[in-house]
């Protein structure tokens, strides 16, 4: 059996079938090149047949991606999988993963089908996948509450038929670690040709667990894949968590004995990117990628860190990403300093123009906050997502006035295709009046369905980090705006929504 550990992301897949968190084409293709950087070995990029943004968006990342494996998702059926194949032509790797339901309850509840009609279009699915791709990988959806009898027939079949790959969902997260290793085991032991075939783990984190079963399947199960995601994003809970799980088999090789192919320093701003994205904020204390993961407050750990590491430390936060140059940044730093800040925190833009513009932002920053942290320069770095959006709003002036007892007021001055415009409102508070004062002039109809602010640095120097989440006719997009003025970064996230709800296309979500 190979020491090689494949990981799978499916941040763009699964990750995005999270409500709230669709990203568009251009954001997709940002993150898909960061797990380039990553190194991860296969990127699922979407569901091509799904939307025809979800089919442009794998397209553009089966293009631009060259060394990661490009993958879609597709339904057991020949529409899903052509639609697939000629989403992924331009890849210089392509893999077609094709799924359908095999347990008592969604077959007979959701999918109206005997087991042995779902058995007759598995093999037929796979079938006509592996006359178009030479990479097919077979999930049998909501696998581990399927009879283990019947699951065995089907996961042979389609072996037979050609299948590369064999993902075990644990879809609603009801699995145990030791239940779900021996599930992997027993399959693997009694699917004859099982060992035609690389065995994949699956997990979501209704209970939690996500991680550790996927763990459980692979030291107990014997699975060679982990299909994960950037922040442990996904369907309800979430799915495993591509940062945990990589850095479980890193520094516990000893017990794993895997080899990964992860270029981990890039974690930290992979983490980053997802987040500001999809505006799902990253909890202080989440492992490895939190703030406070690394960080050490009693003074007896500071005392020990200090004088040995490891009495504290498994891990080395430079590893993942975080930067060990704890010289902060001002507004004397060189663009050289700069850009070598940007290697160190694992950021890789993709042109000289692009380090430039996010240059020019770090020295207009520097003139009104006296020190710039690591937090800031990657929310400088992500605020290059909204600079390739066709800008149709664009903020050009904000002021508003609040007192106590008096109701506030605010008057924005803002582009509208070119054309600077005026706003004003009052509100229940100064961000409320501002947004209002937006609206005033737009009208754009839409429900606000998530407001919330972040603190991108400790003191209250800090920049504020605003995600603002706009529903309108079933569109749902996020707008992230950052700066020391929360009221000014309220408004550019406001004006960065309705740019997005402007441009993207639309889409119907993933059945996955
Ligand atoms: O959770 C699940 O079952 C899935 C499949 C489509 C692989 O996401
Ligand atoms: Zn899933």
């Amino acid at each position: 059996m190979s020491d090689k550990l494949i990981i799978f992301d499916t941040t763009l897949r699964d990750g995005e079938q999270s409500p709230g968190a669709s990203m568009t084409r251009d954001e997709k293709l940002r993150i898909a090149r960061q797990l380039e950087r990553l190194k991860v070995d296969v990127i699922e990029a979407g569901f091509a047949a799904s939307s025809n943004g979800d089919f442009e968006a794998v397209q553009t990342i089966a293009n631009a991606i060259k060394d990661s494996t490009v993958c879609s998702l597709s339904r057991a059926n020949d529409r899903d999988i052509a639609r697939a194949a000629e989403a992924l032509k331009g890849a210089n790797s392509a893999r077609i993963h094709t799924f359908i339901a095999t347990s008592p309850l969604h077959m007979e509840k959701k999918l109206r089908m005997t087991p042995e009609q779902v058995l007759e279009q598995a093999k037929l699915a796979v079938r006509f996948a592996r006359n178009v791709v030479a990479d097919v990988e077979f999930s049998p959806e909501d696998g581990y509450r399927s009879d283990v009898d019947f699951l065995c027939r089907v996961l042979e079949a389609v072996i037979k038929e050609g299948a590369t790959t064999l993902n075990i969902p644990d879809t609603v997260g009801y699995a145990v670690p030791e239940l779900y290793g021996n599930f992997i085991k027993t399959l693997r032991e009694r699917v004859p040709n099982s060992d035609k075939a690389v065995w994949s783990v699956h997990c979501h984190n209704d209970l939690g667990m996500a991680v550790a079963n996927s763990l459980a399947g692979v030291k107990i199960g014997g699975a060679r894949q982990i299909e994960c995601t950037i922040n442990g994003l996904g369907e309800r809970a979430g799915n495993c968590s591509l940062e945990e799980v990589v850095m479980a088999v890193k520094t516990r090789r000893d017990y794993f004995g895997l080899d990964l192919g992860i270029d981990t320093q890039h974690i930290v701003a992979a983490s980053r990117m997802v987040s500001q994205t999809t505006g799902f904020v990253v909890q202080p204390n989440k492992a490895v990628v939190g703030a406070n993961a690394f960080a050490h407050a009693s003074g007896i750990h500071q005392d020990g860190v200090l004088k040995a590491r490891d009495t504290y430390e498994i891990m080395r936060a430079e590893d993942v990403g975080w930067s060990a140059n704890k010289i902060v940044l001002g507004k004397l730093s060189g663009r050289n300093a700069f850009k070598q800040r940007l290697q160190e925190l694992g950021v890789s833009l993709d042109s000289e123009q692009e380090v430039n513009a996010a240059f020019a932002r770090f020295k207009e920053l520097a003139d009104r906050k006296s020190e710039i942290f690591d937090e800031d320069i990657l929310a400088l770095v992500g605020d290059e997502s909204v600079a390739t959006e066709k800008e149709q709003y664009g903020l050009v002036s904000l002021s508003q006035h609040s007192e106590t007892g008096e109701r506030p007021r605010a008057r924005i001055v803002f582009t509208v295709d070119g054309k600077e415009v005026c706003g004003e409102s009052d509100g229940n508070g100064p961000v409320d009046a501002s947004l209002k004062a937006i609206e005033s002039h737009v009208k754009s109809g839409a429900e606000m369905v998530l407001y919330s602010v972040n603190a991108i640095s400790g003191s209250t120097e800090s920049q504020g980090e605003v995600t603002v989440r706009l529903q309108n006719s079933g569109r749902v997009v996020n707008g992230v705006g950052a700066d020391p003025d929360i009221v000014v970064a309220s408004a550019k996230a406001y004006l960065s929504a309705l740019n997005k709800l402007h441009s993207k296309a639309d889409r119907v979500a993933a059945q996955g």
